[in-house]
């Protein structure tokens, strides 16, 4: 198929995404208009293209906490999920679990119940105005220690908005082995909250294994590194754990893939793991979620049939009602049908 006759069938086929940053959502033409705002230091990129050029995990973290470093008023937390609507609609996606990570705003001096008091009141407007669904997960963040994530818990829980469906480990996997979370994923997991975990980014099998036995999270956000170990593989197949796969992300840092071709998404898929497509920081990382599929299907020869049960495992892998996966499902079956 060509390309411009896939990107505007894909366009048709309604999707969810489960492995999305907000903060990574927002536009360059936002981001350029927060950078002219925000005074001259020596920490200030000299432009937007500097902003955006990384080629691992922790350089791209530092520009995303830089970003977010730029969000100082309320307003912009508001006006983020404009742009969050402008991207899930342009690739039709209908349903969308989306990280946001709170540390940096509240070490700069928002209060939690601010935020997420404005955030549900965007998602409200947004939800209603573009006919779509969005769900959060807090990042309680790996990368400002254990008490910091306690603390995030703590807010999550004393403030919980009913589009609040759980918590994720974001951040520097390398700084913040996930064994070290185990009381705060336990407390989450007794209070009803889902929980998932960036595991298998930048770390072996062992931290997958961690998050896995430790944090009993039920999805793995990347899984990159489970291919060194196939009785891992064959766990996730065993169990269907899913794997949040975030090709574009793995391929820009560089620990362990440098080219589309070399992901290990096909492998896994071809064993039976429940794999799910996500673009994790479109903005950051220059994608969309049809971008990644056309990658798939050009690079790692997905076919049709193939790339239709993908997008259905977006919907399998969420934490939808079963009878809400159904129905999306078959919206997804009738719109590949015409
Ligand atoms: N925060 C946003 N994107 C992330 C990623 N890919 N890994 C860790 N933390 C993140
Ligand atoms: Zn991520």
């Amino acid at each position: 198929m060509k390309k411009d006759e896939f990107y505007s069938f894909l366009r048709k086929i309604p999707k969810a995404e489960i492995h999305l940053h907000a903060e990574a959502t927002l536009s360059r033409k936002t981001v350029q208009a927060l950078l002219d705002r925000t005074p001259d230091s020596p920490a200030k990129p000299a432009s937007v293209e500097k902003l955006f050029s990384y080629n691992n995990l922790k350089d791209f973290i530092t520009s995303f906490l830089y970003v977010q470093g730029m969000i100082t008023k309320l307003s912009d937390l508001e006006a983020m999920f404009d742009d969050v609507a402008t991207y899930l609609k342009a690739n039709n996606i209908v349903y969308c679990e989306l990280f946001f990570s709170p540390s940096m705003f509240m070490k700069k001096g928002f209060a939690f119940p601010d935020m997420i008091d404005v955030i549900q009141k965007a998602i409200a407007k947004v939800e209603k105005r573009d006919k779509l669904t969005i769900k959060l997960i807090i990042d309680v963040s790996r990368t400002f220690g254990v008490e910091n994530a306690q603390s995030n818990l703590e807010s999550t829980l004393k403030h919980k908005a009913p589009m609040v469906i759980g918590i994720g480990l974001g951040g520097d996997e390398e700084k913040g082995p996930a064994k070290l979370f185990g009381d705060v994923y336990a407390e989450a997991i007794k209070r009803g909250l889902h929980v998932v975990a960036h595991a298998g980014e930048v770390v072996g099998p062992e931290s997958i294994w961690d998050a896995l036995n430790t944090l009993k999270v039920e999805r793995i956000g990347h899984g990159l590194s489970a291919i060194q170990d196939p009785k891992l593989v064959q766990h996730l197949v065993e169990k269907q754990i899913p794997v949040e796969i975030c090709l574009t992300s793995n391929v820009i840092t560089q620990k362990y893939v440098t080219k589309a071709e070399d992901h290990p998404v096909r492998a896994y898929f071809d064993q039976g793991v429940l794999v799910v497509i996500n673009t994790d920081d479109p903005t950051f990382f220059d994608c969309s979620i049809i971008d990644e599929f056309w990658i798939l299907h050009t690079k790692l020869k997905f076919t049709m049939p193939e790339i239709k049960q993908l997008i259905i495992n977006g919907f399998k892998a969420s934490f939808l009602t079963p009878a809400q996966k159904d129905a999306y499902i078959a919206q997804v079956e009738t719109a590949w049908g015409k």
